[in-house]
């Protein structure tokens, strides 16, 4: 796994009393379609090990990523966000590695994630990783009226991307 810059925190789990800090980084992450914060609490409650997250050099959060745990061989990348002012420094590409490596372990087969047709940063980290788009194209409305989604899957068989 590569090495995050020495002022990043390492990938780690969530812990309950990062429920504040947690809300701020998705909010800054998706400030037009924030979690509310009873569903990012319970996914805290319910997927704890499936909950990563990285600080910054002050330790404050900046980047995390849900994942569901194998349910028939499935896994889903439920979200991955890092905050505006940490981007493109390896942090989603360190956390989606983590996550993938943890999901290996854990006997998933494919991993699978929605993203929205134009969202061209997210695209590009997926397909470098080795993800493949669903070849039926973007689903319409899939996520609400005009929210349209590609479903993009990931056999975990051989070794991931780097
Ligand atoms: C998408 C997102 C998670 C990427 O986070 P990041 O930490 O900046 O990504 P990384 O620095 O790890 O970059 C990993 C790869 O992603 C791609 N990438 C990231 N930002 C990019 C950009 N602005 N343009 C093109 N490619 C980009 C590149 O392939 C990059 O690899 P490279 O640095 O070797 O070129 C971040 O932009 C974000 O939080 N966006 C808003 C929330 C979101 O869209 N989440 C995903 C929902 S599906």
């Amino acid at each position: 796994m590569s090495a995050l810059h020495p002022s990043y925190g390492r990938v780690r789990t969530v812990a309950g009393h990062d429920m504040p800090d947690l809300l701020r980084v998705d909010q800054e992450a998706f400030p037009d379609d924030p979690m509310p914060y009873s569903v990012l609490r319970q996914f805290v409650d319910i997927f704890t090990d499936h909950v990563l997250v990285v600080e910054d050099g002050d330790g404050r959060l900046c980047a995390y990523l849900v994942a569901t745990p194998p349910h028939r061989g499935d896994s889903w990348i439920f979200s991955l966000g890092v905050t505006p002012a940490t981007r493109r420094h390896g942090l989603a590409r360190e956390l989606m590695q983590a996550a993938l490596e943890n999901l290996r372990a854990e006997g998933a087969d494919t991993v699978l994630l929605y993203v929205e047709p134009n969202n061209k940063p997210a695209t590009a980290l997926y397909e470098s990783l080795g993800f493949v788009p669903d070849p039926q194209g973007a689903r319409p409305d899939h996520f609400g009226p005009g929210a349209d989604r590609i479903l993009m899957s990931l056999p975990l068989a051989s070794p991931t991307a780097s």
